[in-house]
């Protein structure tokens, strides 16, 4: 059985024992609701650690008022499971009062600035300081090592980074691929608030993400990828947030410029929220 911490305490007697005997140590934060990307991202983590600590805690500072917080999936009993499973080695459940001792209202907040006010942070205003003060507040307490992300949330992981080099967290980051069911759609936990109609439109959100990389490799003008997406997006019943392409560094992409890029989009299907992105390179 998994071991499964929730206490503070216990949980840094843990880690300071396994760093006494010189075992480097791993991380995977998640909010549960567990799905084969979650488990890729234990192993991409076992694969640079000896032990691998996965924490899950639904962190209500990173959800709007309007958003899904109150019903977003909690499947303990079946994360366990997946988790034994995928080689986890500890289960860190803090409580809502170890993470916010002094109340959200009291708590530190940490802010990226700049990139956690275009794309999700334009549409999801505070989401990415919530992020930010969960992640640094687990980092504290777990003091990994290596700490490892899904590029499903792409700008997420670009705002972790800016976080970690800016705090000199002495953590390597690592990258997970997004995992895909097997017509496109990307793994998420949100996923199952599809109805079936809605299930059946929504790997058009991938489609669409891979028809912007061919355009853009075609040569393009880059207004037009975009407006093209929004429009195929549109007429598939999604409402669009946004359907972009930038840099890897999420700045907008000069016409005819060659490097890296990122189309990266976000649409409504009902009420369910579906983000997605696609990497390319852009040659000569
Ligand atoms: O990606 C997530 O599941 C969350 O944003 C994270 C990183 C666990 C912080 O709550």
């Amino acid at each position: 059985m998994i071991d499964t911490i929730t206490g503070l305490p216990d949980l840094r007697a843990r880690i300071a024992a396994w760093k006494r005997d010189g075992l480097r140590v791993g991380f995977v934060p998640t909010m549960g609701n567990l799905h084969a990307g979650h488990h890729s991202l234990v192993s991409l983590a076992r694969s640079r650690a000896d032990r691998v600590v996965v924490s899950i805690f639904v962190n209500p500072t990173q959800f709007g008022p309007s958003e899904d917080y109150a019903r977003y999936p909690r499947t303990p009993e079946a994360d366990v499971r997946g988790l034994q499973e995928a080689g986890c080695d500890l289960l860190w459940q803090p409580t809502a009062d170890t993470m916010y001792p002094l109340g959200i209202e009291r708590a530190v907040q940490l802010r990226v600035p700049g990139i956690s006010d275009v794309l999700e942070g334009a549409h999801r205003r505070g989401h990415f300081d919530g992020v930010c003060t969960v992640v640094a507040k687990l980092f504290s307490q777990v003091q990994p090592d290596v700490a490892a992300f899904g590029r499903k949330d792409y700008q997420q992981l670009e705002v972790i980074r800016h976080m970690v080099s800016d705090l000199s967290f002495p953590i390597e980051l690592l990258a997970g691929q997004t995992l895909r069911e097997d017509d496109g759609l990307a793994m998420s936990s949100r996923n199952q608030y599809l109805s079936t109609d809605e299930r059946s439109v929504a790997p058009e959100l991938y489609r669409t993400l891979q028809r912007m990389r061919d355009a853009c490799v075609a040569g393009n003008a880059m207004h037009e990828v975009e407006s093209a997406a929004r429009s195929r997006l549109e007429a598939a019943g999604f409402v669009v947030d946004y359907a972009v392409v930038r840099t890897s560094g999420l700045e907008v992409a000069e016409p005819a410029t060659e490097g890296p890029r990122v189309a990266l989009a976000a649409a409504r299907l009902g009420p369910t929220r579906l983000i997605d992105n696609l990497e390319f390179d852009l040659g000569a």
